[in-house]
């Protein structure tokens, strides 16, 4: 769908007001779009943590996404519901309270399968006598009654495992047989572990684990693949016929992320560290809330051991394993060079899945000591008892956490209730951690003391292009803002171009006005392509691949290019009307599919900063229309100007165009340099384009 432009209307841009200027029809005689920049108007800091990572299991963003285990289901507890749930006839779960969620999952072992060849014959099944612990209460049982030609289980993974040919995969496993020293076999039987094509067709790894048997017990084996598969899928066969019971079967990539035992994804993790993030905010997003207080990410079952760990069936829709639990996301904090921001609970379930629970008086200091317990896990001393609960999970020197969020989208008066118990009590005991309150609903004040407050936007292009001027008005006494959650999600497919532009000129306004707005994080993070549950997602993954939409390369490039302060920036070019623009307003009006009449945009937007550790002026300038154009940069107040410019491009002549796993490199940033005459120079801003330069200069003042 091609886009047409129309420059309509008489304009006046303004990042911080400038006088009107009137433009007629597009032709040779169309002024250029004036981008002026003035280093000696007063200038506002931005903070090294603006830009930051907001992360929550949502669409596998953790299992079967950023953390590496290939076994899907590997503690056999991902049929289960949480306490008091049930399930209808439609497959559907419902709280005791009435909240409904889609169940996705029909069989009660996903992930799991039976594989009998050659005149196998067997079983397999969920079982609940003499579970693993009580944590781990189900276990599979796997029959075999006949071998064949071999027969036995098979763990498919997250839609496929990705082996490569040379790379070590460790696996464990606990295993247990009865009638235990009878047979001819009395100490076990060997078990087959083979990796190999979906169908079976290549077999990349193989190894035979000897003797298994018995009571429970831990069995550890590693194996060298041979040969590579996107999609691989994990057999487990047994020599000879046996009754035997599995639990916590986990397999990793030896490498992952600087190799971290139960650790992430190392291409999925460089994406993050490739964004610079500022900070990560774990670990979410509603999990935090759960749609009951039982079903809150609860960060105590989420540390230690793996088979002692008590995942549940988040919000999502499905199993949370809380393999990548609070002691995993703080290590990717310090690992990414990242400030950790944490969110807690705040005794108030989700409160857009109706009705909410909220803990009752007494029960609302267990939410709070809960609170104050995770943060002296991170960073007590060895000798208090979370501390040493740390220190026992091998780590010794304690962790920084700088931010916590008290509850997430939580409202109204008994968030306000909360929050002030909440505040106190973290603020006594931890004077440092800067807190962060949840939004009040817009136009109402909160009494309570609050030092950030969190702002969500989930928008159409329009809105966001409408918001360019967000923040300039906002209250410089009141509490700062961090944008916890942003993103186009309606109107632009998977998340195309033209929502990343839209984004990019909200930033515009959120850098110019960081004063105030000292962080952001673009929400959700991740999504694996075979579970989606939220529209349009910065990162796109499969079993093998990842892949940054065009947001993803905006949000790297505004952090690549963060200036440690904002020039004052005025900016003249007309009104435009964009027409033929699909669907934007898909999802709050306009269904998706549909074209929207006309989108107004201006013809550009654009801040510029400095970055003194370079000595260099960064100017970021967008262009949203179909048309290049070239502007006229004016710079005042700098001196000892540089003779080029390195120029950072992210364009395409298609504003829905889209980055996907199979053509990751449609949107990309390109990077050259243009030769500065002077104070005043051209610049070329390409169709729908963000376009970043660089130039070596200081300021005259
Ligand atoms: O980012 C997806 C969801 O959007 C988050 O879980 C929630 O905080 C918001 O409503």
């Amino acid at each position: 769908m091609s886009m047409h432009m129309k420059i309509t209307t008489v304009a006046c841009l303004a990042s911080m007001a400038v006088a009107a200027q009137v433009v007629g029809q597009e032709n040779a005689a169309t002024p250029r779009p004036l981008i002026t920049v003035d280093a000696k108007a007063p200038q506002r800091a931005v903070s090294p943590e603006m830009y930051g990572i907001f992360f929550e299991e949502i669409s596998h963003a953790g299992d079967g996404g950023l953390y590496a285990e290939l076994v899907q289901n590997r503690d056999m507890e991902a049929s289960t519901i949480p306490q008091g749930w049930k399930v209808d006839d439609s497959n559907n779960v419902l709280t005791p309270l009435g909240w409904r969620t889609r169940r996705w999952f029909k069989t009660d072992l996903p992930g799991w399968s039976f594989l009998a060849e050659g005149g196998g014959e067997g079983s397999m099944q969920l079982d609940v006598n003499t579970p693993l612990n009580d944590r781990n209460p189900h276990s599979l049982r796997m029959t075999v009654t006949k071998r064949g030609t071999r027969c036995g289980v098979v763990n498919s993974g997250y839609w496929g495992m990705a082996i490569q040919a040379g790379e070590w995969y460790d696996a464990t496993f606990y295993a247990r047989t009865e009638g235990q020293g009878q047979g001819p076999r009395p100490r076990g039987v060997g078990l087959v572990f083979s990796l190999e094509s979906a169908h079976g067709g290549k077999l990349c790894a193989r190894v035979t684990i000897p003797e298994v048997g018995g009571p429970w017990r831990r069995y550890t084996l590693s194996l060298q693949a041979n040969a590579s598969d996107p999609n691989c899928r994990l057999v487990i066969t047994p020599i000879e016929p046996v009754t035997m019971w599995l639990d916590v079967v986990s397999l990793f990539p030896r490498k992952t992320f600087k190799d971290r035992p139960n650790g992430m994804r190392r291409d999925v993790a460089q994406m993050l560290a490739d964004l610079k993030p500022g900070f990560l905010r774990f670990p979410g997003g509603c999990v935090v809330e759960g749609c009951t207080l039982y079903n809150r990410f609860r960060w105590k079952d989420s540390i230690g051991d793996i088979s002692q760990r008590k995942g549940d069936f988040n919000l999502w829709g499905y199993y949370s394993t809380y393999g990548l639990g609070f002691h995993e996301y703080l290590q990717l904090a310090e690992d990414l060079g990242a400030e950790a921001m944490v969110v807690c609970n705040v005794g108030m379930s989700c409160q857009a899945r109706r009705p909410a629970e909220v803990a009752d008086a007494d029960t609302l200091r267990s939410y709070v000591q809960e609170a104050l317990d995770a943060l002296e896990y991170a960073m007590g001393l060895a000798t208090s008892e979370w501390g040493a609960k740390r220190v026992a999970n091998g780590r010794t020197q304690p962790f920084r956490i700088k931010y916590v969020e008290i509850g997430n989208e939580n409202w109204g008066p008994d968030y306000l209730r909360h929050y002030k118990v909440f505040y106190d009590a973290i603020k006594a005991k931890y004077p440092q951690i800067i807190t962060i309150a949840d939004a009040p609903p817009r136009g109402q004040q909160s009494p309570e003391p609050i030092e950030i407050i969190d702002d969500h936007f989930y928008v159409s292009p329009a809105r966001f292009f409408g918001m360019a001027n967000q923040y300039d008005d906002a209250d410089r006494k009141g509490p700062k803002i961090y944008v916890g959650e942003y993103a186009v999600n309606r109107g632009v497919g998977t998340g195309n171009l033209l929502g990343g532009l839209s984004e990019a000129v909200f930033m515009l306004a959120m850098e110019r006005n960081a004063d105030v707005v000292r962080m952001c994080s673009y929400a959700p993070l991740f999504e694996n392509v075979s579970q989606r549950n939220w529209p349009v997602n910065l990162i796109q993954l499969d079993s093998s691949r990842c892949v940054g939409r065009s947001s993803y390369q905006i949000q790297r490039l505004f952090a690549a290019h963060r200036p440690d302060v904002v020039l004052q920036t005025q900016v003249q070019a007309p009104q435009v009307e964009l027409t033929g623009v699909p669907a934007l307003f898909g999802g709050g009006g306009q269904p998706e599919g549909q074209t929207s009449q006309w989108l107004k945009v201006r013809q550009v937007y654009a801040l510029a900063g400095l970055d003194s550790k370079r000595g260099e002026v960064v100017i970021k300038a967008i262009n949203p229309t179909p048309s290049a154009v070239t502007g006229t940069v004016t710079l005042k107040g700098l001196t000892k100007l540089g003779t080029k410019a390195k120029v950072y491009t992210l364009a395409h002549a298609d504003a829905t165009a889209e980055n996907t796993l199979d053509a990751p490199n449609v949107i990309v940033p390109k990077e050259s340099e243009m030769a500065v005459a002077g104070v005043q120079f051209p610049v070329n801003l390409p169709a729908n384009s963000v376009t970043i330069l660089r130039l070596a200069a200081t300021t005259s003042g």
